[in-house]
């Protein structure tokens, strides 16, 4: 059986969708405490075990570890505002860091060896070279990234000693929605590109927000590599059948190696809404480089993997979701008839 940590949320409950759609004969196990997440983003199949627990409860695990039959982990769980952690730097060392060291006490106890963990691209800090590969310098400049790689750490050792398999996915910037429409992304606050333009497009926000058009980029501004949310779901499944037939560690980047620029998303987001996209432009913000995308050719050596979502097909995607009303009961209701 497979435990999904942070199911209930954004990246989380894709990747059970994709799972169980992959997977018709599959039950999945969910373990959220809901502090970020949302209940109703399970809603849509009843072959989810979902459980509120705290990841951080060493004796809880352990009861979840043991009861279910876990023998695989996908662990998403985690506080995720790179800002608020440079303001509540306590919050991500204790959520992200102790808890999860507790997660992996309870899986030693339990005799679970198997895990993909959620890690980012803010392990690598400012870019001294571009597109980033894996053997890049790993110097966060927040304290999200550096939790992130602290347990990027801890995994390697728990694999050295105990012989335990593990991949670090390194994801790049998660957009997009299922094609469903059942499910979407739903961040409180929001701080992500893509949703953001689509609100100003609602008329939800009186303008976006660009910070800074004087890069040295093609038009001035920031170029981020966009990854939609099913491309990354699909990655975790290769990993997770990877790790039946290895042990060790290993990072990978999970990107598309393009890029776009906030001027490329805005002009996008108007071709699908149809409406105009009032913009305010800022300055810069401290830390931001101009150009941040991945390497991916580990992902496709390693794991058999690469993109199949582009980016306008992200942004319908994520347009639908935003129209749709969000988690509408009738459209959850009617998933179940
Ligand atoms: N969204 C991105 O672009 C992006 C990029 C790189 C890495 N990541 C990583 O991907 C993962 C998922 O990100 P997301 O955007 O879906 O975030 P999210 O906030 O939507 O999901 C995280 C989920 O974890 C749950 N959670 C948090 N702490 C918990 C705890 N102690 N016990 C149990 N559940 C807990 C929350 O309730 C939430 O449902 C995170 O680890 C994040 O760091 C995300």
């Amino acid at each position: 059986m497979l435990l999904v940590t942070g199911g209930a949320g954004y990246i989380g409950s894709h990747f059970v969708k994709t799972y169980l759609d992959t997977h018709p004969q599959a039950q999945v196990v969910v373990v959220d405490d809901l502090s970020e997440g949302h209940r109703e983003a399970l809603a849509f199949s009843d072959r989810i075990r979902f459980i509120q627990e705290d990841i951080g409860n060493v004796e809880g695990m352990i009861q979840v570890l043991q009861s279910q039959g876990i023998e695989a982990i996908v662990h998403f769980a985690a506080s995720c505002y790179v800002g608020e952690s440079q303001t509540n730097p306590t919050k991500y060392f204790q959520n992200n860091v102790v808890k999860t060291l507790n997660l992996f006490k309870a899986m030693d106890q339990a005799g679970v060896k198997r895990i993909v963990f959620s890690s980012t691209c803010a392990t690598y800090g400012n870019p001294v070279r571009m597109p980033l590969d894996e053997t890049h310098p790993q110097n966060p400049i927040n304290i999200y990234g550096l939790t992130k790689l602290m347990i990027e750490q801890a995994l390697r050792g728990y694999c050295e000693t105990l012989g335990w398999s593990a991949f670090a996915l390194r994801y790049f910037n998660a957009a997009g929605a299922d094609e469903s429409g059942l499910i979407g992304e739903l961040h409180d606050p929001e701080t992500h590109l893509i949703p953001l333009v689509l609100r100003a497009a609602q008329g939800k926000s009186k303008a976006i927000d660009i910070y800074g058009e004087d890069y040295d980029t093609p038009d001035g501004t920031c170029i981020r590599d966009y990854i939609h949310v099913t491309d990354l779901a699909h990655a975790h499944i290769k990993a997770l059948e990877k790790l039946q037939a290895s042990t060790g560690f290993d990072a990978i980047n999970l990107g598309t190696t393009h890029g776009a620029s906030v001027k490329e998303i805005i002009a996008i987001c108007g071709e699908v809404t149809g409406k105009p996209i009032p913009v305010n432009v800022a300055g810069r913000r401290p830390g931001d480089p101009p150009r941040l995308v991945a390497n991916a050719d580990k992902a496709l050596n390693v794991l058999g993997w690469k993109t199949q979502f582009d980016l306008r097909t992200i942004i319908r995607t994520a347009w639908a979701w935003e129209e749709g009303g969000k988690y509408a009961t009738d459209r959850l209701t009617a998933s179940h008839a």
